[in-house]
């Protein structure tokens, strides 16, 4: 099969080019390169020597960078990351509706069988908060927002106008519609912005006292090569017809307090703790039912111990 990934230079995306080209597959990807990678795409096309396709560039403004026929078109292209978010919320509507409906508009061209959307937990986050989710939380859940007007909501607001233009589109087209909410997805070559990197730069630094935000917040923890497998897994069901709303996450809930002593372990370095509030608008839990995934028979394989290791020893994208 040959497959379109946007946003193959990213942490999920890499995995799943990677695992895509092991099992034989062909693979186009296109990626602007805002956090680097693309040197990890090279790498791999000479590895798997004509079987993937690197197209550089920002397609948010050149919808041409996706023409071709594909069996799956997997959009995660994406501005990501709390902090970036919450400094460039138009940038944020802006980019991800824009990618979304340009991905959108070719998979019609092109008549994929497929199209899978990489959506969030945080469109249920307010959810959760106001005690109108369950915890863990199935797939058809209350989505909201808390405040519009809070920058930080304009990711979730972009997650889930995509959310919505992804099954308005497939009625106009074939393709069978997929909508992955990924769910604190973690692995070795994140950017520096997210929790785990983070607490591992203060370790390397040093820094004592440790800060941490929201120590008594929790969240669950998926690999990305678990997350990889799992879109996979999806595939199989979506080729098959099967589309619909899939959670991709970890059901093991896990305390900050004590993710960061998974990284004093890890780093063996044990500072005293600084516990600080948690940042506005940060959700208090965070825990996904993946009854639904796990019906297609996928389980994760990384303790968050071994990842949390693996991340400290291996060096950052390129
Ligand atoms: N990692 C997680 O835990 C998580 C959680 C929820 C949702 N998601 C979603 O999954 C997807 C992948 O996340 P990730 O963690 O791999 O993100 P990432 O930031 O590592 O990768 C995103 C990639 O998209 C590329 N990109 C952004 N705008 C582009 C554009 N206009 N044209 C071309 N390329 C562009 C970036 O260069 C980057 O390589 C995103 O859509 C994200 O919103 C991820």
């Amino acid at each position: 099969m040959r497959h379109l990934v946007t946003g193959g230079a990213g942490v999920i995306g890499f995995e799943l080019v990677r695992q895509l080209l092991e099992a034989g597959d062909s693979v186009t990807t296109v990626d602007v390169g805002k956090k680097g990678g693309l040197g990890d795409l090279e790498e791999l096309g000479r590895r798997h020597s004509g079987r993937l396709e690197l197209r550089r560039g920002d397609f948010a403004a050149d919808k041409s960078l996706l023409s071709g026929k594909f069996d799956a078109c997997f959009h995660f292209a994406a501005i990501v990351g709390v902090q970036y978010v919450t400094d460039h919320p138009y940038e944020t509507m802006a980019v991800n509706m824009r990618t979304t409906l340009n991905a959108l508009d070719a998979a019609l061209e092109s008549g994929c069988r497929t199209f899978f959307f990489a959506s969030s937990s945080e469109n249920y986050a307010a959810s959760v908060d106001r005690n109108l989710a369950p915890i863990p939380t199935p797939e058809d859940v209350l989505l909201a927002i808390d405040d519009i007007a809070l920058p930080r909501w304009s990711y979730a607001a972009s997650k889930i106008a995509g959310e919505s233009a992804v099954f308005g589109a497939a009625k106009l087209g074939s393709f069978t519609p997929i909508v992955v909410r990924f769910h604190n997805v973690y692995g070795p070559r994140m950017g520096p912005t997210h929790v785990i990197p983070e607490f591992l730069a203060r370790a390397r630094a040093k820094v004592d006292p440790f800060p941490v935000f929201g120590a008594d917040q929790t969240r669950s923890f998926l690999h990305v090569d678990d997350a990889a497998r799992a879109l996979r897994a999806v595939l199989v069901a979506a080729l098959e017809g099967k589309g619909g709303l899939y959670n991709i996450g970890s059901d093991r809930e896990t305390q900050i307090a004590d993710l960061a002593k998974l990284v004093f372990d890890v780093s063996g370095f044990h500072p005293k703790v600084d516990a600080r509030p948690a940042p506005p608008g940060s959700v208090r839990r965070r825990v996904p039912d993946t009854r639904k995934l796990r019906s297609l028979g996928f389980s994760p394989q990384r303790e968050l111990r071994e990842g949390i290791a693996e991340c400290w020893q291996r060096a950052p994208r390129a």
